[in-house]
């Protein structure tokens, strides 16, 4: 069956394209469209063509499930142009979402109009492609080269009245749509079509594209996707457009087969993949969240609370002193103050955010509120107390979470009489910027918290992925596995900046050492002191304890790995010292460490233990250790995420080097799991 209908209204053809859920352009939509053309031509009926969407938007983009498969005729770009060769007045008439493709449609269109709350975007690269349908070649030449070449290598959409004002679109509409694109076709209908892309746009400035190399490759470091949008823009402007259009699918076709598109599109599927849950069926009911409290209003409580407020949802901060909670409402009015000042944000929308934020030192007042995020000091005794106390003071229905990175959330849950309600929400620091959330499901956690928390974690704009109880969960746990690497070859002859220097060329935008520096050594000092000894290889630290110990905590006391003169930092002589002297203690010969042997120890160390994670049943789903990786660890998402490299790379090669790694260190944490050998 076709996925377009075709019907014909006062001298009107409409082509509705039926797609669901988001009208993407598979095979069926672009064969429609242009036999709905063909016919729309030959009808004696029809003066002006309307294309048009049925459901929540217009189209979203080529399907992006038919990548990778055989393409099949008709081509998008063939049926962009079979729509502007129509010798009848054709009017793309926009709704919801026009992205990608189906942008790149409605610039095929001779007109374009949208209703107010639509969007416009060319997103190709964020799945590390370009516009491959004519988008970076009709965008330059009718809205000019320097907002084409935000669009386009941005990737994010604009609004309607945005569109219009650029000159993309023709008209933003009210009221009902179909009415008013009947109205709009037969006001064009007697009129000469539009040529709009016979020119060349002009060049902004000569050193344009060289300036926006140049910036591209620092902001969007290691994509290779913005580079190849500005080589096609910048072909718009000098060479005609059927040329242009020959170099943009050269560009698009080399991007689509680059194992760069193949990582990212892995993680868009992955991000919408990981909030579903097997035993978690789309009837199962979810409480409804309206209000939320927060225990502790540190830096991390704070920035949870702010990613409540922003979405216009009342936050109780609960602190245990009267001074503790104004420093900690304090840290949230400085966050919103910082925003008015750099005008991301207005005095209206701070005061209105800030109106929905109440403090208490008296869990009393807890007593109304839909959910509860404890983020207090990470110790178990004293999370037990509070659970002990929430338990006390809320209704029935309250959810109880914990912000807990490590500690067991079973074992939390012992605290309270209704153990279905607790679960565990890890934010990431800053809570209110760092885009993932694991959600820690417990033994006891019922499916409607959990779901609870799913529809959540939507609406408060996180990625969430749901992880088993264990120590660290899917995150933290990798990531120690990963930090014990990095002291190893610390103390085999690596010197911190070597070890950074190597990373940030593999993709990470820092260093571990680096990280750890701008995190404070302290915080893993802490929790190092509560592990036993089968928890962690204490060998591996002893550097980071020494210095935590000399008051070298990192950049706030203006040292730690390296010495902080300024924010940058440089390699301390004192720290290559210390390392020679631990070195010496443990007998070990230091060595000349080679960037290579950087690379793979410390990222099959994070597959080695992502894939015991699996093995175990912590993860649902390799993809779901990528998502977390990449949002939450800055791990470059152009390699889609430490499972996908392994994948990608070759499991039996990482295997081989795991066996290799078991053989010379042992198999206290080298162990190939059954993922790795699939
Ligand atoms: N192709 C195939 N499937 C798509 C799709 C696409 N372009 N866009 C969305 N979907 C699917 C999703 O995978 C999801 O499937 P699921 O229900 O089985 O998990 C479903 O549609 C709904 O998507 P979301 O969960 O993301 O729904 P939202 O309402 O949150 O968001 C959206 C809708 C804003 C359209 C978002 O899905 C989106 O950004 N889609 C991608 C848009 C895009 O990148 N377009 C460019 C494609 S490449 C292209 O056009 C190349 C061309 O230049 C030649």
């Amino acid at each position: 069956m076709s996925a377009v209908h075709y019907s014909v209204e006062q001298f009107t053809a409409f082509l509705t394209v039926d797609n669901p859920p988001v009208n993407a352009i598979s095979h069926s939509v672009r064969q429609g469209l242009a036999d709905g053309i063909t016919a729309a031509q030959k009808d004696e009926r029809v003066k002006s063509i309307v294309i048009h969407c049925a459901g929540r938007s217009f189209m979203a983009g080529a399907d992006i499930k038919e990548f990778g498969k055989p393409p099949q005729e008709p081509h998008l770009p063939d049926v962009c142009h079979h729509i502007e060769a129509c010798n009848k007045p054709v009017i793309a008439v926009i709704h919801g979402v026009a992205l990608g493709g189906g942008l790149e449609i409605a610039l095929g269109a001779h007109y374009r109009i949208a209703d107010e709350s639509a969007q416009l975007g060319l997103p190709e690269v964020n799945l590390g492609l370009i516009p491959g349908a004519g988008g970076t070649q009709r965008t330059p030449r009718l809205i000019g080269v320097e907002a084409a070449t935000d669009l386009i290598t941005s990737g994010k959409p604009i609004r309607a009245d945005k569109a219009l004002t650029l000159g993309l679109i023709d008209a933003v509409v009210e009221g009902a749509l179909k009415k008013a694109a009947l109205k709009f076709a037969h006001s064009v209908q007697e009129k000469e079509i539009p040529k709009p892309y016979a020119q060349k746009p002009a060049i902004p400035s000569e050193t344009f594209f060289e300036d926006t190399r140049r910036l591209l490759s620092k902001r969007k470091k290691g994509f290779e996707a913005p580079q190849a949008c500005i080589n096609a823009v910048e072909a718009a402007s000098t060479l005609s457009f059927m040329d242009g259009m020959k170099r943009e699918r050269e560009l698009f076709i080399e991007c689509r087969n680059s194992s760069q598109s193949a990582a990212q599109r892995h993680m868009f599927f992955a991000e919408r993949e990981s909030l579903k849950v097997e035993d978690v069926p789309r009837e199962t009911s979810a409480y409804p969240i309206k209000s939320v409290a927060i225990i502790g209003a540190g830096t991390m409580g704070a920035g949870i609370a702010i990613a409540f407020l922003d979405k216009g949802m009342p936050v109780i901060l609960k602190e245990v002193s009267e001074e503790a909670l104004k420093a900690g409402i304090n840290r949230v009015e400085m966050n919103y103050a910082q925003q008015v000042k750099k005008g991301r944000l207005s005095e209206a929308m701070k005061d209105s955010r800030l109106a929905l934020l109440k403090g208490s030192i008296d869990y009393g007042d807890l007593s109304d509120v839909d959910l509860v995020i404890e983020a207090a000091f990470e110790k178990m005794d004293i999370k037990k107390l509070i659970f002990a106390e929430l338990d006390k003071a809320v209704k029935k229905t309250c959810i109880l979470a914990t912000n807990t990175s490590y500690l067991d959330v079973n074992e939390i849950a012992e605290s309270v009489s209704n153990p279905k309600n607790v679960i565990g929400l890890h934010f990431f620091s800053p809570a209110n910027i760092m885009k993932l959330l694991e959600i820690v499901r417990g033994k006891a956690t019922s499916i409607e918290t959990l779901n609870t928390a799913l529809q959540l974690c939507k609406k408060i704009g996180k990625v969430g992925v749901v992880s088993g109880v264990c120590f660290g969960f899917i995150g933290n746990r990798m990531f120690q596995h990963y930090q014990r690497e990095v002291g190893l070859l610390m103390i085999e002859g690596a010197t911190p900046w070597q070890i950074d220097q190597a990373l940030t060329k593999y993709g990470m935008p820092m260093g571990p050492c680096a990280v750890a520096d701008l995190a404070g050594l302290d915080i893993g000092y802490f929790t190092r002191q509560s592990l036993s000894d089968d928890q962690y290889e204490a060998k591996a630290f002893l550097l980071h304890d020494r210095l935590v110990e000399m008051d070298r905590k990192g950049q706030k006391t203006g040292a730690g790995f390296y010495d902080y003169a300024d924010r940058q930092g440089s390699p301390s002589a004192m720290v290559e010292n210390m390392l020679s002297e631990i070195s010496q203690e443990l007998g070990i010969e230091r060595r000349a460490v080679s960037e290579a042997e950087i690379v793979e120890r410390t990222i099959d160390a994070l597959i080695c233990s992502g894939s015991e994670i699996l093995s175990e049943g912590i993860a649902a789903r390799s993809s779901d250790i990528d998502v977390v990786y990449c949002n939450g660890y800055g791990f470059p998402r152009w390699r889609g995420g430490p499972m996908h490299y392994a994948t990608h790379h070759g499991k039996a090669i990482i295997r081989a080097r795991i066996e290799g790694y078991a053989e010379k260190f042992g198999n206290r944490w080298w162990r190939v799991s059954d993922w790795l050998k699939d």
